[in-house]
């Protein structure tokens, strides 16, 4: 029998169909446009933007960036030009070209998110809105939405019933709660039609030369491969959980095979995060081995694997 040598690399996250499952991750790319120095954004899956917020932002104090063992460490908040400025000039960018645009949105309560959905539900080019909500919500003493489920649907909610329904919403969960699941059905339950995972895990670092934290912000997201375990856990909990639910990946990819193990994990298309700060040709090149891993195993479309790591039911 001859083996296959073109796989069919076409995905669906809900209503939305990609060409291949490779993205960008929210707040590694920017908008897309540094990337495109090194190859044509348009090839991937999708690009999915830095989270933005209704006002322009410069972001927390540095340092806001520090190495790891196997990871990164970053606390560069939520820096960005704002709503208005994102869909003057970032959107009109990624439409000239041919770029899926995946829309992150972040906010401090209920209200922002809702006005930030308002907002993009005027403008052409919006394949999916992904909700980060692994941002403080200011009338809860800070506490973040995605540590609550009831915090968290009230976004989703919000943010479902102002975006038109040719655009699925998606909640960006964090792994830093006791049970993802919860949080995962909270949302679904609120309107969200899909969800990503996992936002980066909260940690520190102290320099034992200064004894001071390295952060200015103290605490940051931890990042990159270290936290490549916890997203191929959470993402097979949820999905053993809620079969029929689209999932986009992501944490510690580096390579095709790193892919790979989401995907069999549950996802239906992954995210390439920070790995892209050392090697900005990473998505593409990411899309190139998985597209190989997958003709060597003589898998002829990549959505039959969805999962497959699970048990036959
Ligand atoms: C510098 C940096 C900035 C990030 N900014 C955002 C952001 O704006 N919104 C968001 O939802 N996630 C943000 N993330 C999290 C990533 O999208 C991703 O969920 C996480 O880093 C795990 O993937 P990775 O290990 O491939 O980077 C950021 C991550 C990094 C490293």
């Amino acid at each position: 029998m001859s083996r296959r040598t073109t796989t069919d690399l076409t995905t669906r996250l809900a209503g939305l169909e990609l060409p291949n499952p490779i993205l960008t991750a929210s707040g590694c790319a920017a908008a897309g446009r540094e990337l495109h120095q090194f190859f044509d954004v348009a090839r991937l899956g999708a690009v999915v933007t830095k989270s933005i917020m209704l006002e322009p932002r410069s972001g927390r104090p540095t340092p806001r960036m520090a190495e790891t063992p196997s990871g990164m460490l970053n606390s560069i908040g939520l820096q960005g030009p704002g709503i208005e400025a994102f869909c003057a000039q970032d959107l009109p960018w990624l439409r000239e070209h041919g770029a899926r645009a995946v829309v992150s949105i972040a906010g401090g309560s209920v209200e922002e998110y809702r006005k930030l959905a308002e907002r993009l539900a005027g403008e052409s080019g919006v394949a999916l809105l992904e909700v980060n909500i692994s941002c403080p919500n200011v009338a809860s003493r800070g506490q973040v939405f995605a540590c609550d489920p009831y915090a968290a649907a009230s976004v989703l909610r919000a943010v479902r019933e102002a975006t038109p329904a040719s655009v699925p919403v998606f909640a960006k969960l964090s792994p830093d709660v006791t049970d993802i699941v919860a949080v995962a059905r909270s949302c679904l339950d609120a309107g969200a039609d899909g969800l990503s995972m996992i936002n980066t895990l909260l940690g520190m670092a102290i320099d034992t030369t200064t004894m001071r934290p390295v952060l200015a912000g103290i605490t940051g997201g931890l990042s990159g491969p270290a936290i490549r375990p916890v997203a191929v856990r959470c993402i097979y909990q949820v999905h053993a959980a809620l079969p029929e639910v689209p999932i986009l990946g992501m944490g510690g990819v580096r390579t095709g095979l790193d892919a790979l193990e989401l995907i069999l994990a549950g996802a239906s298309a992954v995210s390439v995060g920070t790995v892209t700060f050392h090697d900005p040709s990473a998505p593409v090149r990411v899309l190139a081995e998985l597209e190989q891993a997958l003709a060597e195993r003589g898998i002829a479309r990549v959505a039959d694997v969805v999962g497959r790591a699970h048990p036959p039911r």
